[in-house]
């Protein structure tokens, strides 16, 4: 969703942010601006469209200037347009702001503002309305700072904002309340920005800043306050990706590039958790056998892609530990009156770490006595902060939109925390749960495999891409990686694709079956193996076009699908870490050949930080 990059140091204010702005597009918006302060002056610059339109319109201009704050937007009150974009200022011009979040009293404010004060407004968003607050406030006070303080005092929602003043050239003052900010730190610059990866380039060193807390940014100084405006210490957070993590490194996208660095990212995350001898360590999980002993119940509750992970976190845990787990989209859970007591672990997963449902249910879910523990990509992010015990995917920076190696690490951190579970609980025993790893050891060599050898995915992409409509079908964990094929394929293509238990085919979504519909049938669980054969019999019966998923060895579904995709062997637990590879490269094929925008598709936002 919406970024922000701020500048404020000896260089030139533009290219830093244009670049960190660059960094951010993954993020998805429909428009971009900056605002430099310019001998004396606010002087902005902003469009709708990608960051490209926003250089043309700069064109020559140096916009010459050592402070400066930049933004791409994602439209929430008003449409994506040049006057909706930020940044926006107040009446006189005098201040410049940018803003992530949502201003839920913002009608009442504009009310006020207009009414009383006779202000005119020139966009439809909520942030103008801090911004002629801030405006307001700044004709009786001493300093920018003094200023937005007040006007923050006025607000309800979610924000960070980040305020320059054209009378106070040297600073950037920001503030955040539910939406992240961090403040990179440099020699004679300093950076403030929403998300890390817009300042991978420029530091190693940043502040991490806490809800309701104020920052004065200066070239040589950074200052923070708390919400009484009493200043803090905050330890220095040590960033430890280089720069390449976020770039493309020679694929053409960012997903093709983050689905070939699976094998590495699933290694990454088991043997972080490994002793020498073999032996789990949770790291930043302190559940021991009194913790787990107390849990009668299980809620995980995520969005998108990490719902899909929560489905299979379900099965592994109810397996190995035997609590029984209820899976929740967070939208739903935070409104629906959950039975939550201090008996409850609650498990948040999600890759920013930002997602503002997550972060609401986790809430709600603390406020009533349960444990929070998080699964996160995103090192420091709210959920993170929040939660009691966090267990970090260290999948490195995800840039497409569409989630893949999150999603992978995020299953693999599932697996790691139900055998944990199993184990300390003495519902698993040794033996059982070291033949698990020792499978588990192998499935990035075998990933790795399968990744080398997965051309014909780009084959039966070429053959397949022109469908309108596509169905993806399965049983058991086959059934939750159906869910994340689906997702994958509609985000990315646009193709009207759904997700059901085989199952339950028969109690409704049959009646779609047709001469060359195509379903994606996955058939990786030998247990279910001869139902999954029944059930792909019945669609082919009506004529449909099926390409099935199978181990390698189970060839016996060849007598009925019209196409199967053989992922290596390996035990029915652990081929989710496997069969959702070939669907990721399905939708990332199809989604190419139709000329699609694969890593910034249309509507959709990588961290979505709005109900
Ligand atoms: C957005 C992203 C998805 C992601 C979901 C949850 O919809 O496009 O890829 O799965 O948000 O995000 P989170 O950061 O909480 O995992």
């Amino acid at each position: 969703m919406c970024g922000i990059v701020g500048y404020v140091g000896r260089n030139n204010a533009k290219e830093v942010i244009l670049d960190g702005l660059t960094k951010l597009e993954y993020r998805g918006y429909d428009s971009a601006g900056i605002a430099v302060v310019q001998e004396g002056k606010i002087n902005i610059k902003k469009h709708v469209g990608g960051i490209e339109n926003l250089k043309n319109l700069i064109g020559k201009d140096p916009l010459k200037s050592h402070t400066g704050i930049g933004h791409t937007r994602w439209a929430t009150h008003g449409a994506p347009s040049d006057i909706n974009a930020h940044p926006h200022t107040d009446e006189d011009e005098t201040i410049a702001i940018v803003h992530n979040g949502i201003i839920e009293n913002y009608i009442e404010l504009k009310n006020v503002l207009t009414e009383k004060l006779n202000i005119k407004f020139k966009s439809e968003t909520d942030t103008e309305v801090i911004a002629h607050l801030i405006g307001l406030y700044m004709k009786d006070s001493d300093t920018l700072e003094d200023a937005v303080y007040k006007a923050t005092l006025d607000m309800r929602g979610a924000y960070a904002i980040v305020a320059i003043s054209a009378k106070d050239p040297d600073k950037i003052v920001a503030v955040r309340k539910d939406a992240p900010l961090v403040v990179g730190l440099g020699k004679g610059s300093n950076y403030v920005a929403s998300d890390i990866p817009a300042l991978l380039k420029y530091v190693k060193k940043l502040y991490l800043i806490e809800n309701n807390e104020m920052v004065i940014v200066r070239p040589d100084k950074v200052e923070i306050f708390d919400e009484n405006r009493r200043p803090i210490e905050r330890e220095e957070f040590n960033i430890t990706w280089d720069a390449d993590a976020a770039e493309k490194e020679g694929y053409e996208h960012f997903m093709l590039k983050e689905i070939y660095e699976q094998p590495k990212s699933i290694r990454e995350a088991i043997t972080r958790r490994l002793d020498e001898s073999g032996k789990l360590k949770m790291d930043g999980i302190a559940l021991d056998y009194s913790d787990l002993n107390k849990i009668r119940k299980i809620y995980i509750v995520a969005c998108g892609t990490a719902y899909h992970a929560g489905l299979v976190g379900k099965y592994l845990i109810e397996k190995f530990a035997k609590i029984p787990v209820e899976v929740d989209v967070a939208s739903e859970f935070r409104y629906r009156d959950p039975i939550v007591d201090d008996s409850t672990l609650f498990i948040a997963i999600s890759q920013s770490g930002e997602t503002l449902d997550t972060l609401e249910a986790l809430r709600e879910a603390k406020r009533k006595g349960a444990r929070i523990l998080s699964v996160v990509n995103v090192v420091g992010s709210s959920v993170a902060r929040e939660s009691d015990d966090v267990f970090y995917t260290w999948a490195g920076p995800e840039i497409a939109v569409a989630s893949t190696k999150a999603y992978t690490t995020q299953l693999t951190c599932m697996y790691l925390l139900a055998l944990h579970m199993g184990l300390t609980l003495g519902r698993l025993t040794e033996e059982y749960f070291n033949s698990f790893m020792e499978e588990l050891l192998e499935i990035p060599a075998k990933l790795e495999d399968y990744l080398n050898n997965s051309k014909e995915i780009e084959e039966l992409a070429k053959k397949l891409y022109n469908r309108d409509q596509v169905f993806f079908i399965g049983r058991g964990l086959d059934s939750a990686i159906s869910y994340e094929g689906s997702l994958k394929l509609k985000e990315i293509s646009y193709i009207n694709s759904f997700a059901i238990a085989a199952g339950e085919l028969k109690h409704g979504t049959i009646a779609l079956m047709e001469p060359g519909t195509l379903v994606l049938a996955l058939a990786t669980q030998d247990f279910l193996y001869e139902k999954m054969l029944s059930n792909v019999q019945e669609i082919k019966a009506r004529g449909a076009y099926v390409v099935a998923v199978a181990k390698e060895g189970n060839e016996a579904i060849e007598a009925q699908a019209n196409h199967v995709i053989y992922i290596p062997n390996c035990s029915d637990g652990l081929t989710p870490l496997l069969s959702v590879v070939p669907l990721q490269l399905f939708s990332y094929y199809v989604a190419k050949e139709r000329g699609c925008n694969i890593d910034k598709p249309k509507n959709l936002a990588k961290s979505v930080t709005v109900e």
